[in-house]
């Protein structure tokens, strides 16, 4: 198994380095890691963020595991250049539209989500993003001026039906395997884009008449995420619903540092990478808490490597980790980055 390994900045080096520690354990010699440049790292050495290198190299990986771009001595360039474009670049360019992006709550942890543990309890959940389409992708965009000399900036929320169906899909098949119940959620009450895409939903649930499908317009969502998370099972959103509610999901399992994601496209190759950013303020400086990519890296063994005991393996030894204390800084202890990989070590 070769897997293209990108750090890219901030606290990238730092927590791939941990996951690479764990897998190389748990896998062996049967896995191989080949680095590549992402991000500002790879703007600074080779004057773009995604250099064609770096794309060849994934393409020819079994999988990818990311660390996390963004680097604020690149906030000024203009945005072809910017970090962030790598990310949605590799996104764009392996088609990997299906972003499943877990969030459970350790029993451990009620203590350090921000919710009153009665309402934090049983959280256990699965976001489905659809990753290439929405306004991230969607055509026109830009800055001009306005007919009245004013600036004005826009953007184009679009999908097609056929995007719609295949993450649909996604969805389906991820509340089928788990308790069968999907929520789709949208803004149908406002959005064409939505509007087509709860038709759309609708139209496939009859593949599944086994899965109970529910619908939920996004701002409702965000209050009862806060409210009772344990209602959701499976979630299926678009890319930029997507992204915000995954970020207020990790809020209620106690970290962002500890919501893995994976990537798919429809072969089933995967970029693996943990939801939360690159941490500028604390680079560099082993504070920054690995679980989420030590997660991201079981998930590559699931997903893409179909190495499910092993993925097991290692998602137990996180929690035993936790159960016998083990706590980075956001979660309220003392252990460095390293540390907290070598207590999963010690849990393997
Ligand atoms: C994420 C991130 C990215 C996104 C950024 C870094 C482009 O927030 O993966 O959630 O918006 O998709
Ligand atoms: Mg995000």
């Amino acid at each position: 198994m070769r897997i293209a390994l990108l750090a890219g900045d901030g606290i990238g080096p730092e927590i791939t380095a941990e996951a690479v520690k764990i897998l190389k354990v748990v896998v062996g010699s049967d896995i191989e890691f080949d680095e590549g440049l992402i991000g500002g790292a790879a703007w600074k050495v080779t004057g773009h963020p995604l250099p064609e290198e770096t794309l060849n190299l994934c393409r020819k990986s079994d999988a990818i595991l990311f660390g996390a771009v963004g680097d604020p001595e690149c906030d000024n360039l203009e945005r072809a250049l910017r970090p962030e474009q790598a990310i949605l670049g590799l996104r764009k360019a392996l088609d990997l539209f299906a972003n499943l992006r877990p969030a459970k709550l350790f029993p451990e942890l009620e203590a350090e989500s921000p919710l009153r543990t009665d309402i934090a309890s049983g959280t256990d959940l699965v976001i489905v993003r659809e990753l290439t389409g929405d306004v991230y992708f969607g055509t026109p965009r830009g800055q001009r001026k306005d007919d009245q000399g004013r600036r004005e900036g826009f953007d184009t929320m679009r999908y097609n039906e056929d995007e719609v169906k295949r993450i649909a899909r996604i969805g389906f098949e991820t509340a089928r395997a788990r308790s069968g119940h999907l929520c789709s959620i949208d803004k149908s009450n406002v959005l064409e884009t939505s509007q087509l895409w709860r038709t759309v939903v609708l139209e496939i649930a009859a593949e599944y008449p086994d899965v109970d499908l529910s619908h939920m317009y996004v701002d409702n969502a965000a209050m009862q995420l806060v409210r009772a998370p344990d209602q959701f099972d499976v979630i299926v959103t678009g890319n930029l619903f997507g992204d915000i509610l995954s970020d207020l999901a990790s809020a209620c399992v106690g970290s962002i540092g500890l919501l893995p994601s994976a990537s798919l496209n429809s072969e089933g190759k995967g970029l693996y990478e943990p939801i939360h950013g690159s941490a500028p303020d604390i680079a560099g400086q082993g504070k920054a808490n690995p679980l989420a990519t030590i997660l991201s890296g079981a998930m590559m063994l699931r997903y893409t490597l179909k190495r499910e005991e092993d993925a097991v393996r290692i998602e137990k030894a996180v929690a035993t980790a936790l159960a016998k204390g083990a706590r980075t800084q956001d979660l309220g202890g003392k252990l460095s980055t390293s540390e907290m990989g070598n207590a999963v070590l010690a849990a393997l």
